[in-house]
């Protein structure tokens, strides 16, 4: 059985593929240009959608029940659930501000703000999946079974991925098309 660890490491690389679209957008503005902020919104309304209401609490439930096998886990699985909080909050307020600048409001005062929420959720989410990756993921491998996964799979919410699944929401076809670019460009 494909265990859940497999879907969420694919998430993941996904997941860096958006931060490198936004990193690119934040250069431009670095550079005195204007990024593409309805692209930006996109990645952001993606991530909170998505990776905040889908990945993150299927990776909660993971971890609860590593937590119950070996409680030597505790503490790492607390400080990577309150990053989930964490990336959460500042990922909802930075989507915020981007949909303000979309709606009309100005963007000169805020380009800084931008500038500094922007490499700052893209360094915090990194280093978390990173952490993840090398940590509670490779624990999670080795402890759980297919009765694990069975329920872990029962007890969360899924969605389709709107960017990454079968069927593309139109409101992430920007994105993809900025995505199929990254690659045709390598
Ligand atoms: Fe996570
Ligand atoms: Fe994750």
């Amino acid at each position: 059985m494909e265990n859940e660890i497999f879907k969420l490491r694919k998430e993941h690389v996904n997941f860096k593929k958006l931060l490198n679209l936004l990193d690119a957008q934040l250069d431009f503005l670095h550079r005195g240009e204007t990024p593409d902020y309805q692209l930006m919104t996109d990645i952001l309304y993606y991530m909170t959608q998505y990776s905040d209401l889908i990945h993150h609490p299927r990776e909660e439930a993971i971890f609860a029940l590593l937590a119950v096998r070996d409680p030597r886990v505790a503490e790492n699985v607390a400080e990577l659930t309150k990053q989930h909080h964490t990336i959460g909050d500042s990922g909802a307020r930075f989507y915020g501000k981007l949909e303000n600048i979309i709606n009309g409001e100005s963007e000169i005062m805020r380009i800084e703000e931008i500038e500094t929420d922007g490499c700052q959720y893209g360094t915090i989410l990194r280093a978390h999946m990173d952490k993840e990756e090398q940590g509670l993921f490779m624990i999670a491998e080795k402890l759980l079974d297919d009765d694990d996964w069975k329920k872990i799979k029962s007890e969360t919410r899924s969605k389709p991925d709107p960017i990454f699944g079968e069927a593309i929401e139109v409101r992430f076809h920007l994105v993809c098309d900025q995505l199929a670019q990254l690659v045709s460009d390598k």
